[in-house]
C-alpha cells in the first residue's frame, strides 16, 4: 500500500530541463525557441544532443537515476547494487566533454549503463549471479564487454537483478527471483512475470531507472524479459560479443547483448561492445561478421523494403491467438507488407516439436555437462572466492537454506549438472543432434525460401536461435487485455544483424508501440 501511494506522485519527479535560446536573426525580430528535454524515455541520441546544448550533464543524469532507484527499486527490485563510483565517473565524463569536440567522443560517453549481475566488473561492485555464494568473490579483470564499455566512456551505474544463476539452478525458481536481489517485478502489471533471466535489466530500462542495460542469453534470457517489459532486446550471434568474465552457462550458446528502450539505443550499445577479445576465442571468428563502420548505418527507416520475412504459424502464432493477440499480429503483418516487406506465410521448421523440447533436442544433456565444465573454469579463475566449484555452491546452498530458500526452490539442475562427467558419448550424441536440428530446421528454411528473417510473437522461438548460435532482436508489439506487454521477434542466420536491425528499426518506426509503465497491480 505504502509503495503504491508513493508511486502516484511519480509523474512529478520527471526532471524537465528547459533551455530558452534566444536566437537573434540580426533584424529586430527575436525568436524564442524552447527545447524541452526530459530524462524519462530519453534515448542516447536525445541525451547526446542535450549534452551538446549544455542542457544536461552526466552528473544530473546519474543523480536523476539514483533518485528514481531509491524511489522505485524497493518495489521493482530491478537492481542489486548501485556503483558507489557512478558520480565520480559522471564528473569525469562531464570534465572530458568540456575540452573535447562532441564528434570526437564515443556514442556511449557519459551514458549510464546497468549490467546483469553475472557480468564481471573489477571495481567496488560484486559479481554474484544473484547468489550469496559468490558475495565477496574477486574477479581477475573486467569482463570483455565491460572493458569495451569503459573505453567507450560509459558510466557503470550498477548491477541488475536476475533469475539466480541465469535460471540454471532449479526448474522451480521463480522468474526474476534471486536471494540477493529479491523478486523482480514487472513494472506494467506488478503481479505479472517480468520473465527471466535478464529480468532486472529489462525492468530497469522499462521503468527509466537507467538509460541502457546489458543482459545475457543462453536460451531466451534476454528476449523473454524484453518481451514482457516492453523494451528492445538484441541477442547477437554467439561470439560477436565477448563472454570472457561473464558467469557462464554454456559457451556454445551464451551471448551478451543490449536491453534498451529503443532499437537505436540497442544498436549504439552493440557498436560499443562488439568485437575481438583475446580472452574469448569465439570472438576471433565471429568478428568477421561485424560490418565496417559498425551497426549504426543500418538504422534505416525504410529498412523493411524488399525484406523477405518468414512466418511459421505452428506453434508461434497460435500462442499469440491463445493470448487474444491473434489480430494484433495479423495487423503487424499488414504493417510489414505496407512498409515494403515480402511476407512468406505458412512455413514450417522441420522437427520444431523436438527443437522446442529441451530434453528431446539434447539441449539439456549437452548444456548440463558444459555448465559444470565452464562454471568450474570461471570459479577457478577468480582471484578470491568463497566457492571454487559447482560442488562448493551446492554445499553452500545446503548450509544456508534460509538465504537460499533450498526447501522452496531446490537445486536439481545443479545436482544434475554435478552428476555429469565431461563430454562423453551421450553428450557428443546430443551435440550432433543439436547441430543437425539447427541445420535441417531453421537454417534450411531460411535458405530454401531466401528469407532475411523469421517473424514470431514473443520469445517462444528462442530454442530455435539458441541451439544454432543465431541472432535475434525483439521489439515492443503490444499489450494483452491485462496490460502485460508483448514483443515481436525477428531472427536470422549467423551474422545477419545488419538485416535484423533494418527490419526491427523499420517496424519500430512504423508502429512506436512502447510506452512507459504505469505500475498497475
Ligand atoms: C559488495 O559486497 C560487500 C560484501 O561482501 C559489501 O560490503 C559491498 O558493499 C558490496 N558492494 C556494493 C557496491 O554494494
Ligand atoms: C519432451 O520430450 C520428452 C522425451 O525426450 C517427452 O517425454 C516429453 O513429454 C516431451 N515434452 C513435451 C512437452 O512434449
Ligand atoms: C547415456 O544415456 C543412456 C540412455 O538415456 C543412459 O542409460 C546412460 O546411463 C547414459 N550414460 C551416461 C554415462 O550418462
Amino acid at each position: 500500500m505504502a509503495a503504491n501511494s508513493s508511486l502516484r506522485s511519480s509523474s512529478a519527479v520527471s526532471l524537465v530541463l528547459i533551455l530558452s535560446t534566444i536566437l537573434s536573426s540580426g533584424s529586430s525580430t527575436r525568436t524564442i525557441t524552447n527545447y524541452a528535454f526530459s530524462i524519462k524515455e530519453a534515448t542516447i541520441k536525445d541525451i547526446k544532443l542535450a549534452f551538446e546544448r549544455n542542457q544536461l550533464s552526466s552528473r544530473q543524469l546519474v543523480e536523476f537515476y539514483m533518485e528514481e532507484i531509491s524511489r522505485l527499486n524497493e518495489l521493482l527490485k530491478g537492481i542489486i547494487e548501485v556503483n558507489p563510483d557512478a558520480l565520480l565517473q559522471a564528473d569525469a565524463a562531464d570534465k572530458e566533454r568540456k575540452y573535447k569536440e562532441p564528434c570526437s567522443l564515443p556514442d556511449l560517453h557519459g551514458i549510464p549503463i546497468l549490467l546483469k549481475d553475472n557480468i564481471g566488473t573489477k571495481d567496488k561492485l560484486n559479481t554474484t549471479a544473484g547468489s550469496f555464494a559468490l558475495l565477496g568473490s574477486v574477479v581477475p579483470r573486467d569482463a570483455g564487454v565491460v572493458a569495451k564499455l569503459r573505453k567507450a566512456g560509459a558510466i557503470i551505474l550498477g548491477k541488475a537483478s536476475l533469475s539466480e544463476w541465469a535460471n540454471f539452478r532449479s526448474l522451480n525458481a521463480p522468474a526474476g527471483f534471486s536471494p540477493r536481489g529479491g523478486q523482480g517485478k514487472n513494472p506494467y502489471v506488478l503481479s505479472a512475470t517480468p520473465c527471466g533471466s535478464s529480468s532486472g535489466s529489462a525492468i530497469s530500462v522499462a521503468a527509466n531507472l537507467v538509460t541502457v542495460s546489458l543482459g545475457t542469453e543462453t536460451d531466451g534470457s534476454l528476449l523473454c524479459p524484453a518481451s514482457f517489459n516492453s523494451v528492445v532486446g538484441l541477442k547477437p550471434t554467439v561470439g560477436i560479443t565477448s563472454r570472457a568474465g561473464v558467469i557462464p552457462v554454456t559457451p556454445r550458446q551464451d551471448t551478451i547483448g543490449p536491453i534498451c528502450r529503443t532499437v537505436s539505443d540497442a544498436v549504439y550499445v552493440l557498436d560499443a561492445i562488439a568485437g575481438f577479445d583475446s580472452n574469448d576465442e569465439a570472438t576471433r571468428y565471429a568478428s568477421y561478421y561485424i560490418p565496417h563502420g559498425g551497426y549504426k548505418q543500418f538504422l534505416n527507416s525504410y529498412g523493411l523494403k524488399g525484406k523477405r520475412l518468414g512466418i511459421v504459424r505452428n506453434p508461434f502464432f497460435q500462442i499469440a491467438e491463445g493470448l487474444g493477440l491473434g489480430q494484433t499480429f495479423e495487423n503487424h503483418l499488414q504493417t510489414l507488407r505496407r512498409e515494403g516487406a515480402i511476407v512468406v506465410d505458412n512455413l514450417q521448421i522441420a522437427n520444431i516439436d523436438v527443437i522446442l523440447n529441451f530434453t528431446a533436442s539434447g539441449e539439456a544433456v549437452a548444456t548440463l555437462a558444459e555448465f559444470k565444465l565452464s562454471l568450474n573454469a570461471y570459479l577457478e579463475e577468480l582471484v578470491a572466492s568463497p566457492v571454487r566449484s559447482l560442488a562448493d555452491i551446492i554445499a553452500f546452498n545446503l548450509k544456508f537454506p534460509d538465504l537460499e530458500l533450498i526447501d522452496k526452490i531446490g537445486q536439481e539442475i545443479f545436482l544434475a549438472a554435478q552428476a555429469t562427467n565431461g563430454i562423453g558419448a551421450n553428450e557428443s550424441a546430443a551435440l550432433l543432434n543439436l547441430e543437425n536440428l539447427a541445420k535441417n530446421g531453421f537454417e534450411k528454411l531460411m535458405k530454401d525460401y531466401k528469407l532475411d528473417a523469421l517473424v514470431t510473437p514473443r520469445s517462444d522461438v528462442s530454442p530455435v536461435y539458441a541451439i544454432g548460435g543465431f541472432p535475434a532482436i525483439i521489439v515492443p508489439a503490444g499489450f494483452d487485455s491485462q496490460g502485460v506487454p508483448i514483443g515481436i521477434s525477428f531472427g536470422g542466420l549467423k551474422g545477419s544483424e545488419p538485416k535484423l536491425i533494418e527490419i526491427a528499426y523499420g517496424f519500430e518506426q512504423a508502429t512506436k508501440i512502447r510506452k512507459p509503465p504505469s505500475f498497475n497491480p
